[in-house]
């Protein structure tokens, strides 16, 4: 595809546990309630977004023994949620995050199907291995597996659910009343599988959605993750999506490990979370994203993340005070903990010190400062034009937007940036499909022709 001729694609993502969302400003609705989710469901939708996108959040997070109080908790079950939204909408997709750590394939399989028949052929899965050790806790499984152990069930898992939704040809379920059965017994394969991970030996319930069968999303940024999506996603969703030199970065190296996994370099769609804060001036912008900010990192959550990072208690200290003055406390992470990007605290305590005194900065104007790169800040005219240059460069195929407002957050995205992407012609003017794969620009899955072919054949002899 000429560089000219790329289209941003867009998605709404809700985080599963979070303190980005502004839960408590007038401007919050509940974070829960199904009004909540249908009204941003339909912004979205208006917007011609390609996919509605849950996060998995199994566990609260916790410091100390104690839950994180401050947090979003985690939302309804994702395909719940998403059956009731199909019902409400007609050509959004519906994305469900599902890890592969505590699921099994025979059940997460034949529900993501459920979901796409429903929607028919709306559905997504986001693959995850999930890093916490607290989480198996809830599964009688507290540092299960450890963090190459994950991907390695992960591809297996993926390959069986495969070859579950892959079990019925196109054409196995009765065209009319008059057909003698209601499945044709010959068109639908056992799924055995004897792997390192599984044993198993399944007859898959369920027939094809109008695409084949959910769309693949993988999040995970390690080189087992990246390699693991190169090797099996459709779809990759990255933390890369702020900065264009960053993002450049992501696509290039995505791109080198889909050429070692011998796939086409435009087989996968690169869709980075990102939240967008517009102001009608570039003065206007600037100061709500600073409003944004204040009531994300509110004093107490600012202690908790400064607690998090010195190993202490620190919510008797002043947020709007000094760093503070003594060392952190050093525990050395297991192997099980999950996440190997662990930096030594003393690193950490160091680097906000140095910002700190250099900038002048309080303890809480310190933790917004060093915090994660959240997104894009500016007009609708200004982001229309930086995010034309990101597609047309290559850098993403799209964003996956993270309202901070639950439900009206995506208002202004979907009536002011939207109309600017359409003026520039990298965002499309109407749905062209009615499935997930097709919003995406994806091709149907191989062992889904392949299927066709044979049985065709099988015919003619
Ligand atoms: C952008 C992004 C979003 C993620 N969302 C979730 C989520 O909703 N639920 C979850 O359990 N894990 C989520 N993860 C974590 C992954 O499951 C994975 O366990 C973690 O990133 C560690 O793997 P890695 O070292 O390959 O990154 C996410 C990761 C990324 C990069």
């Amino acid at each position: 595809m000429s560089t000219a001729q790329r289209r941003l694609h867009l998605g709404v993502f809700f985080q599963g546990v979070n303190h980005w969302t502004i839960w408590n400003a007038p401007e919050s609705g509940s974070q829960i309630d199904f009004s909540s989710f249908r009204r941003m469901i339909t912004t979205a939708e208006r917007g011609l977004f390609d996919a509605f996108f849950l996060g998995e959040g199994l566990r609260l997070r916790e410091s100390g023994g104690a839950i994180h109080d401050l947090d979003v908790a985690g939302r309804p079950d994702a395909i719940t949620q998403l059956a009731a939204l199909a019902g409400v909408t007609s050509r959004i997709g519906l994305v469900a995050t599902q890890n592969t750590t505590y699921n099994e394939p025979a059940d997460l399989a034949r529900r993501l199907s459920g979901l796409d028949l429903l929607s028919r052929g709306r559905a997504g899965w986001n693959v995850v291995t999930t890093d916490n050790a607290w989480t198996g806790e809830n599964f009688r499984r507290g540092g299960y597996l450890d963090h190459g152990d994950r991907y390695v069930r992960a591809e297996q898992f993926l390959t069986i659910a495969r070859q579950i939704w892959d079990a019925w040809a196109a054409d196995a379920t009765a065209p009319s009343t008059t057909a003698e059965h209601w499945a044709d017994p010959k068109a639908v394969a056992t799924v055995g599988a004897r792997t390192g991970r599984f044993d198993v030996e399944i007859t898959p319930l369920l027939p094809r959605s109008a695409q084949g069968h959910p769309v693949v999303f993988q999040a995970g940024d390690s080189a087992e993750g990246r390699d693991f999506a190169a090797r099996n996603a459709d779809v990759i969703f990255s933390a890369h999506g702020s900065d264009f030199a960053d993002a450049l970065a992501f696509a290039t190296d995505i791109r080198a490990r889909l050429r070692a996994a011998g796939r086409a370099e435009d087989a996968l769609r690169i869709l980075p979370g990102t939240e967008i804060i517009l102001g009608d001036t570039e003065a206007e912008a600037q100061e709500k994203a600073r409003w944004v900010r204040l009531h994300q990192v509110t004093p107490a959550t600012a202690l908790a993340i400064a607690g998090q990072v010195w190993g202490r208690d620190l919510s008797d200290r002043d947020a709007d005070g000094p760093l503070p003055a003594e060392d952190p406390v050093v525990v050395e992470p297991t192997g099980e903990m999950g996440s190997r990007r662990w930096t030594d605290p003393r690193e950490i305590v160091r680097r906000w010190r140095d910002t700190a005194e250099a900038r002048g900065l309080t303890l809480r104007e310190t933790v917004i400062a060093l915090g994660p790169q959240r997104g894009h800040v500016g007009t609708p005219s200004g982001l229309a034009d930086r995010f034309a240059h990101f597609v047309r460069e290559g850098a993403v195929d799209g964003f996956n937007v993270s309202p901070y407002l639950t439900p009206d957050g995506l208002d202004d995205i979907v009536d002011k940036l939207v109309p600017a992407l359409q003026d520039r012609g990298v965002y499309r003017e109407r749905y062209e499909g009615t499935t997930l794969r097709e919003h995406l620009g994806l091709p149907r899955p191989e062992a889904w022709i392949r299927r066709e072919t044979q049985r065709t054949r099988g015919a003619g002899h």
